[in-house]
């Protein structure tokens, strides 16, 4: 077993088992960059050239970023930050979080951590399903074209697989075919899914390709025109699902529980509301997807779709068991995946995976999904309680304190007295690092 110890001053003792049965990194947040540095890269055995990488700010050289989008000028860079104390179906994690807002990564670690009291999270996940869509317009009758295209969907889905021998050998490839008739502002459409097994890819390259080849079949069966073919980002058939119990006396009593339950019912009830508590499940689950080279906007529009099908609603669900804890739920698609696209291509993608550690999409999502709970937990608890602002003005304090010159100890003790005097400026800082170094 991998086990090591780490003693700190600053903690008593930091446990790191990789992937084993305890692994709280308390105090992670008040070491240097280069001490979490060393704690993840001995948590997730990365190289020299791994840590330099993420360390040197040229992470993604400037040949690479020319060949992933056109008219590059440079490269663009956003902090990185590990959420700690994830324990998701008995599996330790850290989880990569690439993210501009302060406060988010702390909380979710905060959140995770309370999760653990009552046994960490338990997910689920559907299968890496995709949906490809086929628009046929102009036909004539389309419940007949309906019946035909079902008819033979075995001659739609073998031409399908004839797209991509590589993830047919990998056990993915087209699974089946399902077909609707909408109205629209032309009169009815016929729409044809393909139901694709994308497996470790997010697939939407595979699902195009998938598409616009069996197009014409579909276009000489129900005697119509296909116009779009195109994957939907509304993928009901790659769902997460995480739970977490959040026992009372762990989150502050059942006061807290309340107001977490009153918070959730306002999103339920309010679309104003949902759109902010939807909002900051993705803070969690987008800053994941950016780590991880993954189209964030995919997941984006898939999650704010998938929350809307029936009515904009939370993604998030909360209820009270009978010991009055709080037991937190989520549902949400993730199309996302650990093969192709900027995963490989993004050196600091890779990194970042081999920190979190995922062996397939599967289990990607679900730690995304686990990762959107406890960052909806942590924010609705917050705003239930004191409000985020003292969160987010602490770590402002902090950055002013380093601004005037703070360093080590002195950063944490002018950040507090900036807070509790209410007057979060340079000038300040300076006057009080002055008084403090005696000067
Ligand atoms: C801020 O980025 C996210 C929150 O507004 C989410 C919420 O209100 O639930 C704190």
């Amino acid at each position: 077993m991998d086990f090591k110890f780490f003693d700190l001053a600053l903690t008593k003792i930091i446990y790191v088992e990789r992937r084993g049965y305890i692994m709280r990194l308390p105090g992670f947040y008040k070491l240097s960059v280069q001490d979490r540095l060393k704690k993840v890269a001995e948590f997730a055995n990365l190289s020299e050239e791994e840590v330099k990488a993420l360390i040197s700010s040229a992470g993604l050289p400037i040949e690479v970023a020319d060949r992933m989008i056109e008219n590059v000028i440079g490269t663009f860079e956003l902090p990185l930050g590990i959420a700690t104390n994830f324990l998701i179906d008995g599996k330790e994690y850290l989880i990569p979080m690439v993210i501009e807002e302060p406060s988010v990564v702390a909380a979710a670690s905060n959140a995770a951590r309370m999760a653990r009291e009552g046994g960490g999270f338990t997910t689920d996940f559907t299968a890496p399903v995709m949906i490809g869509q086929i628009q046929v317009v102009d036909v004539r009758n389309p419940e007949s074209a309906r019946f035909e295209i079902l008819r033979n969907k075995s001659e739609i889905i073998e031409k399908a697989n004839e797209c991509d021998p590589m993830l047919l050998k990998l056990g993915g490839g087209c699974r089946d075919l399902e077909v609707r008739i909408i109205d629209s502002i032309f009169g009815k459409m016929l729409v044809v899914h393909l139901l694709v097994d994308v497996r470790d890819a997010m697939g939407a390259n595979a699902v195009n390709t998938m598409c616009e080849k069996v197009a014409p079949i579909v276009g000489r069966i129900s005697g119509g025109k296909p116009l779009l073919r195109i994957v939907s980002n509304l993928s009901v058939y790659r769902i997460a699902r995480a739970k977490a119990l959040f026992k009372k006396e762990a989150i502050g009593g059942e006061e807290v529980v309340d107001g977490v339950m009153k918070a959730y019912a306002f999103a339920e009830a309010d679309p104003f509301r949902c759109a902010t508590h939807n909002k900051g499940i993705m803070n969690g689950i987008s800053a994941l997807m950016i780590a991880t080279g993954n189209d964030f906007r995919a997941v984006e529009a898939g999650a704010h779709g998938y929350a809307a099908i029936r009515g904009y609603k939370p993604l998030t669900k909360y209820e009270i068991n009978e010991n009055g804890d709080l037991v937190g739920t989520i549902e949400v698609p993730i199309s996302a995946g650990i093969i192709g696209g900027a995963t490989q291509v993004n050196p600091l993608a890779k990194i970042c995976l081999k920190i979190l550690g995922v062996k397939s999409s599967g289990e990607l999502a679900r730690v995304a999904a686990a990762l959107g709970l406890a960052q909806n937990f942590a924010a609705l608890r917050a705003l239930a309680t004191e409000g985020i602002q003292r969160g987010h003005m602490e770590l402002h304090a902090r950055n002013v304190a380093i601004m005037a010159g703070a360093r080590g100890s002195e950063i944490d003790r002018i950040a507090e007295l900036m807070v509790k005097d209410g007057k979060i400026r340079i000038d300040y800082a300076k006057e009080l690092l002055s008084k403090l170094r005696g000067e």
